[in-house]
């Protein structure tokens, strides 16, 4: 469904009107210092679910949750000594650190791709501090491109990739720092998880300690590691029209009224989307020694990431 996109100066008017739009689940275009992000309301599901379908992401790989400052950070990640001289040296600023998520932070599921962990930031940028404030909330963005396209530092990079599937953009010039944050894995011994907007010394030299070179932070979900972390206990079946009796059934789309739970009972790829983590638990607990079902998706638009969620959820285990 296309949307008209509207283009939004950054004036405490073209802010407290994106603020509005991201109240109501839309998505928004917002400048960072180092490059535009994709916002949606990071407790929203089906906002969140949209980022990826605007985005044609073939994954849900995890979402970076932006936030004003660190009381805010407090309430969403558990943060130890190093997270905290991190935070201090470099926030605001082109810094992610991937951290424990509290139990009781309330984001929605698939801004964390199902993790025990998060990634949050505080940016610097003036536009989008002056956002976070007007939302009062957490900001999930990642970069405010197609998928697999080059990273937008301008406003008009933004409409050229997205014009037509977000709400709007807010036009805060430039980008200063034109390359993505860096992002630094402290669930562990800290790790350098994607080289960004500070450098790997200035990191160290705050921490007083070597960082590891991490994994790709591109691929938090090499393959069994993400599966492993959020398989159901139950097994899982796919593209099931029949179910057998000891299975929970999710249905999907009107040809499914016996099943149990539904991605969607009208076939809408967000909505199923947004409801996947949940139903993925609450199958969990109805299956009980039994195994969850689930009714084919369309292999076309966001049922891509579900399907390639749901292969990840039913892979054998290690
Ligand atoms: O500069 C930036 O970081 C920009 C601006 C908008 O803030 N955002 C950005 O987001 O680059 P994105 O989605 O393009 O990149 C987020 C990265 C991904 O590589 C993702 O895998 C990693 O963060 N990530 C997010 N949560 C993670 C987690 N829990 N564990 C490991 N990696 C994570
Ligand atoms: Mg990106």
């Amino acid at each position: 469904m296309p949307v008209k996109t509207q283009y939004l100066d950054a004036t405490s008017d073209g802010i407290a009107a994106a603020a509005v739009i991201l109240r109501a689940g839309g998505l928004v275009g917002f400048p960072t210092e180092t490059v535009y992000g994709l916002g949606a309301d990071a407790r929203n599901d089906h906002a969140v679910a949209r980022i990826f379908e605007a985005k044609g992401r073939p994954h849900f790989n995890p979402l970076i949750v932006h936030v004003p400052d660190l009381a805010t950070a407090q309430t969403y990640a558990v943060f130890n000594d190093q997270a905290l001289a991190l935070a201090a040296a470099f926030w605001p600023g082109p810094l992610t650190l991937v951290l424990p998520l509290r139990g009781d932070a309330g984001l929605s599921p698939l801004v964390t791709a199902g993790l025990e962990t998060v990634a949050i930031r505080i940016p610097a940028h003036a536009t989008a501090r002056a956002l976070l404030q007007a939302l009062g909330g957490p900001l999930a963005a990642p970069s405010a491109n197609p998928s697999g396209r080059i990273s937008p530092t301008r406003a008009d990079h933004v409409l050229t990739g997205l014009a037509g599937r977000i709400e709007a953009v807010v036009d805060g010039g430039p980008c200063s720092v034109g390359v993505e944050s860096t992002i630094v894995g402290l669930d562990g011994p800290p790790q350098l998880l994607r080289p960004g907007g500070i450098p790997q010394e200035a990191l160290e030299a705050a921490l007083g300690a070597p960082l590891a070179i991490g994994g790709d932070a591109n691929k938090p979900n090499a393959p069994g590691q993400l599966a492993s972390h959020y398989a159901p206990n139950a097994r899982v079946r796919l593209n099931v029209t029949i179910p057998h009796a000891d299975e929970v059934w999710v249905g999907y789309g009107p040809d499914c009224p016996a099943a149990a739970l539904t991605l969607s009972a009208t076939g809408d790829l967000v909505q199923a989307a947004a409801a996947l983590f949940h139903m993925l638990r609450r199958a969990d607990d109805l299956a009980g020694q039994g195994a969850i079902a689930f009714a084919p998706i369309p292999e076309t638009g966001l049922g891509r990431a579900i399907n390639d969620r749901l292969r990840r959820a039913a892979a054998p285990r290690p």
